[in-house]
């Protein structure tokens, strides 16, 4: 099979990962194919912002946390009430996608960025999970220290986040695609 559809197809969705860091020069190349995808425009107005640090990642996981404790669905609730929840599955590096907040592209530029990282990842053997919730973080002082401390312009919004990592255990089963989403009109 052609080896770049080969990559897309064997990616899977990593949901548990091994503490152990990333090499360097590897994390520099998977970021490197985020700016490499197409963005509109070309406008190149976003920003990925790789977290390394346990304690960044500890603390935008303590704030996905706390927005959630509101929410309506039972699910994100009971992850709200869970002081051990860990929504990047214990991944060393999560990747923060960013982009200008009212950019009219911002969402795609940066979730095909996402993916090239994913795809990328995957390529060398190091497992990934788009993980939404950064996306989704309550404004408030502890944010925006947050968001200052990583770099994040204040002009931007985030677009969704990528936990990185070795998976901690066997490759997961391809979930099965749906029937009937592609169509070709002859
Ligand atoms: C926009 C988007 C948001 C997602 N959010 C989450 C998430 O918050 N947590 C999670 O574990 N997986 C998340 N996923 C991963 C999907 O659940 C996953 O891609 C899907 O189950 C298919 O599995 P696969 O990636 O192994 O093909 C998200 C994927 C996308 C594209």
């Amino acid at each position: 099979m052609n080896k770049i559809i080969e990559a897309i197809k064997s990616r899977r969705s990593v949901r548990s990962f091994k503490s152990d860091a990333l090499p360097r020069s590897e994390l520099e190349a998977i970021l490197d194919a985020a700016v490499w995808a197409p963005s509109g425009m070309n406008a190149q107005v976003w920003r990925f912002t790789a977290l390394t640090r346990r304690a960044h990642i500890d603390r935008l996981n303590g704030l996905i946390r706390d927005s959630l404790r509101d929410s309506k669905i039972e699910r994100f609730k009971a992850i709200a009430a869970d002081p051990k929840s860990d929504l990047f599955y214990g991944a060393p590096v999560v990747v923060i996608a960013s982009g200008e907040a009212d950019g009219p592209t911002s969402a795609p530029d940066c979730a095909l960025g996402l993916q090239n990282m994913m795809l990328a990842a995957a390529s060398l053997g190091i497992g990934s999970c788009w993980v939404h919730a950064p996306a989704r973080i309550a404004s408030g002082p502890e944010t925006t220290a947050l968001r200052a401390e990583l770099g994040i312009p204040e002009s931007h919004a985030i677009f969704g986040s990528i936990a990185l990592g070795y998976a901690a255990g066997p490759a997961p089963a391809a979930p099965p695609r749906k029937d009937g989403c592609t169509a070709i009109l002859d």
